[in-house]
């Protein structure tokens, strides 16, 4: 191993800002060889062209020909620290993953849960504007708003989550991974036990539509064994963790970045249809620390570097989204820029299947909270703010506020 190799995550200047040796990979229009923060060798790709036909490259994968000596992210047990899937049928694997998951994802019911979104979101500010400040925006708006719309979507009890968020936490921890494996497998054990209960009485959400489309196995894998793509509490499992902290995350620093520009938190005031484009804006400046993993399924050649057949291709999104030859002005926040088009939600047939869901509550945050609390500022300097250090997806540790 090149143990001279720089080591991830790299250090970042404050709360939003990129690591230096980002703009210097991306200078050198190559993909850097660097060490995981497992101290496995992968590649890591920064430029936004590289970055986008990468994710959509049918030579890349995320199954790896052989698991055991594959590179791993960190050493959270979460699929996307490591490989997942069989190599040979990955690909066919993955498409029906898809097909049964988009009817699932429908207008229709997206549609349904944008006025739903915005119904819980007047009782989550109700209770807040109701609190004495200052208090921390993520417990009291970000975390039950991303909660109670996951919850809704799939159907499963909001009481609940007090047992599941303890799971969750375990899950994304990055350092230990008999941990992360032990709270997955609870986490899992709970799904298999919702879809049972859903397939005796069906109720109007994603779970129960898919015990009932009757194509995806509720039995547990045999003892011993890893659960297959086909498990239904695995994907339950895997869907409430994707829509989980995700979009709090990103409540999170789209408030703390309004508040800290008053510019731009001004031209929101003014016109509320921005929110959607402050949302996009949002969603390209708080990219995660952690790039997008995948493997070389054969020897491939990036951007004039030779990658070998099952290697770690690293792709940075947090880089893309800065890189200048794209975004003008790129460590600009600007809410009106137009074009913007990040790669937050990804690219190509991994597209993140709840963008459209994420985005419809994110835009309705901004929307309603300036609104409904308009005297809402940071309770500290924006300088003081600080990422949650240690689990998958980041976010800042807390975001207090006063009004
Ligand atoms: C702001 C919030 C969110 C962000 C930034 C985000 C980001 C992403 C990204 C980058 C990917 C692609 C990963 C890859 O290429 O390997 C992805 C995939 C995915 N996301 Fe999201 N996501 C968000 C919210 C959600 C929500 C709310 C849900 C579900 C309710 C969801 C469900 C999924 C699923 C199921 C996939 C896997 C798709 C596949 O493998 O084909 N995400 N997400």
């Amino acid at each position: 191993m090149e143990t001279h190799l720089p080591r991830l995550p790299f250090p970042r200047p404050g709360a939003f800002g990129l690591p230096e040796e980002f703009r210097i990979f991306q200078r050198a229009k190559a993909p850097a060889k660097v060490l995981t923060a497992t101290g496995d060798e992968a590649w890591l790709v920064t430029r936004y062209p590289d970055v986008r036909s990468l994710l959509a490259d049918p030579r890349l994968g995320r199954a790896h020909p052989a698991p055991a000596d594959a590179a791993r992210l960190t050493a959270s047990a979460v699929s996307t620290a490591g490989p997942v899937g069989s190599y040979a049928s990955e690909r066919a694997d993955h498409a029906r993953y898809r097909r049964r998951l988009t009817p699932a994802f429908s207008a229709r019911r997206i549609r349904a849960l944008r006025g739903r979104t915005e119904a819980l979101l007047e009782r989550v500010l109700d209770r807040m504007a109701g609190l004495t400040p200052p208090v921390d925006l993520h417990e009291t708006l970000s975390m039950p708003l991303s909660l109670l719309v996951i919850c809704e979507l799939l159907g499963v009890p909001y009481g609940d989550h007090g047992q599941f968020r303890v799971l969750f936490d375990d899950i994304s921890q990055t350092t230990d991974f008999a941990r992360s494996t032990k709270a997955r497998q609870e986490l899992a054990a709970y799904m298999r036990e919702l879809a049972e209960r859903k397939l005796r009485s069906p109720g109007a959400d994603l779970i129960s539509d898919l015990v009932h489309s009757g194509e995806i196995s509720l039995a547990p894998p045999p003892p011993g064994e890893v659960a297959g793509t086909d498990d239904l509490a695995q994907i339950a499992a895997s869907l409430l963790f994707a829509g989980y902290r995700t979009t709090a995350i990103k409540v999170d620093y789209g408030v703390a970045l309004l508040l800290s520009n008053d510019a731009q938190l001004a031209a929101l005031r003014d016109d509320p249809g921005r929110a959607e484009s402050a949302t996009e804006e949002v969603l390209r400046y708080s990219s995660p620390d952690l790039p997008i993993l995948r493997y070389a399924r054969e020897d491939v050649d990036i951007a004039g570097t030779p990658v070998e057949r099952g290697a770690a291709v690293l792709l940075s999104t947090l880089a893309a989204n800065r890189d200048p030859s794209v975004f003008t002005a790129p460590d600009t926040f600007d809410i009106s820029r137009d074009p913007n088009p990040h790669l937050s939600f990804g690219h190509g047939p991994r597209l993140c299947i709840g963008a459209t869901l994420a985005r419809v509550e994110i835009a309705a945050a901004f929307r309603m909270l300036f609104a409904r609390i308009p005297s809402l500022r940071i309770a500290v300097p924006v300088e003081e703010l600080t990422r949650r250090d240690g689990v998958l997806m980041g976010g800042l540790s807390t975001v207090p506020v006063e009004w």
